[in-house]
């Protein structure tokens, strides 16, 4: 194992975080450090995986033979992302949220003495475990293991032919971020291999939705298909595929350490049996970092709304006094390093331009309703709330009919 130590104990730690890592350090306004601890608590104390549960559910039998017991009774996935990956001689692998090591063996095989597997994780005792398992397999002169965060991945731009995930990419409380990650740690033209659950928007009852054990078990923090592609998309990610492979219900669900019976019996209780057996589906997610400017898609023009005024132009490019809505006052506040901050206040039932960006934009919203306005719909805004909007993605800020919004937007030059 590398010198990559767990900083991140405590919500105030910072990350070690490598040359190209985009380094973001500042408050939590989101709690994502307690989601991240309380992930780390859920996983350091179970005593092993789910072994047989998982692997003879989702892996060839035949692939399996000659992997360490070890590494196969700490299977965690939901899925065989290596199995399909398509990995070739030579090539270098990213396994995010390595576990135990036994999808990083399986990769190891493929790849052959020329390629190398980087498997991550955020326990220490995961990435010992893989070290452990890689070298009784006769693999460890190809593999190496560093604890770090998906969230901020110690490595440099452009390294990876392809990365594989198992069951991690939904525990992450920060996945836009952790997408960027992906994408910037590929090289152009470099794909991307994932087995997760998804959900069907409104399944899961918020007794579930807020409860640590159901995200540690990767159910709280699943998204729905179509979310889930949209921020594959917005961090870069081209030829985006989501394909179900099979529900995934509380039967299968009680197989796996991390779901405790209180949990179990919290959702027999509140949800009905025609949905237990499909809490969530396992899917094969697999995208594609473009190999060149050529292959990014096209972003259209979103479709006119009668309430605000369409056409995309660079607002950065707009004086305050020349923006195009009435009601929209932007005020610039002062730059810090490479970053731009600005107050927008928007008038209730008013409405910026569709505009984009040539660098990446956030804000916060500090108070009042309304919506993010995006191709594919819209995204309400309420106080707190944190949005990302990709370099050159279309999108408005509007108010509520009868409530005014005021934000900082932060405009990321880095980017
Ligand atoms: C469900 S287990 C899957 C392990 C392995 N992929 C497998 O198939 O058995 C998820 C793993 O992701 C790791 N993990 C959770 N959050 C992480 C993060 N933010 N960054 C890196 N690894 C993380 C956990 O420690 C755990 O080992």
């Amino acid at each position: 194992m590398n010198d990559h130590t767990d900083t991140t104990t405590t919500t105030t730690a910072t990350t070690t975080t490598p040359a190209g890592a985009a380094d973001r350090s500042g408050p939590d306004l989101t709690f994502q450090d307690e989601v991240r601890d309380l992930v780390r608590d859920a996983y350091r104390s179970i005593p092993t995986g789910a072994g047989a549960a998982v692997t003879e559910r989702y892996y060839d039998a035949h692939d399996l033979t000659g992997i360490p017991d070890d590494a196969l009774a700490w299977a965690l996935g939901v899925g065989d992302p290596v199995g399909q990956a398509g990995l070739q001689d030579g090539e270098v692998v990213l396994d995010v949220g390595c576990g135990g090591g036994l999808d990083s063996l399986l990769a190891a095989r493929r790849v052959g003495p020329s390629g190398r597997v980087i498997g991550l994780d955020l326990l220490d005792e995961m990435c010992e475990r893989a070290e452990a398992a890689a070298r009784s397999a006769g693999l460890a002169d190809r593999c190496r293991f560093e604890t770090g965060l998906m969230e901020a991945i110690p490595l440099d731009d452009d390294t990876v032919d392809a990365v594989i995930s198992n069951g991690a990419l939904n525990l992450s409380a920060r996945k836009s971020r952790t997408f960027a990650e992906l994408a910037r740690v590929l090289r152009p033209g470099g794909r991307l291999w994932a087995s997760d659950l998804t959900v069907d928007e409104g399944t899961l009852p918020p007794e579930v939705l807020a409860s640590g054990a159901a995200w540690a078990g990767c159910l709280a923090g699943a998204l729905a298909p179509r979310v889930l592609r949209r921020k594959l998309e917005r961090a870069g990610f081209i030829e985006v595929e989501i394909t179900p492979v099979e529900p995934f219900g509380v039967d299968q669900a009680s197989a796996y350490p991390l779901f405790p019976d209180e949990l179990l019996a919290a959702l027999r209780r509140l949800l009905p049996s025609e949905d237990l057996q499909r809490l969530a589906t396992s899917v094969v997610i697999t995208a594609r970092r473009p190999a060149s400017e050529h292959e990014r898609p096209v972003v259209e023009a979103p479709r006119a709304d009668p309430l605000v005024h369409t056409g995309v132009r660079a607002l950065d490019d707009i004086a305050p006094d020349e923006v195009e809505a009435p009601g929209v006052t932007i005020r610039h506040l002062k730059r810090v390093d490479d970053v731009d901050l600005k107050v927008m206040d928007v008038e209730a039932g008013g409405s910026t331009p569709y505009h984009v960006h040539p660098h990446a934009h956030e804000g916060v919203i500090v108070q009042g309703h309304g919506a993010l306005r995006l191709q594919d719909g819209d995204q309400p805004l309420t106080p707190g709330d944190v949005f990302w909007v990709n370099p050159t993605e279309p999108h408005a800020i509007a108010a509520a009919p009868d409530r005014s919004i005021q934000l900082v937007c932060m405009d990321c030059f880095v980017d």
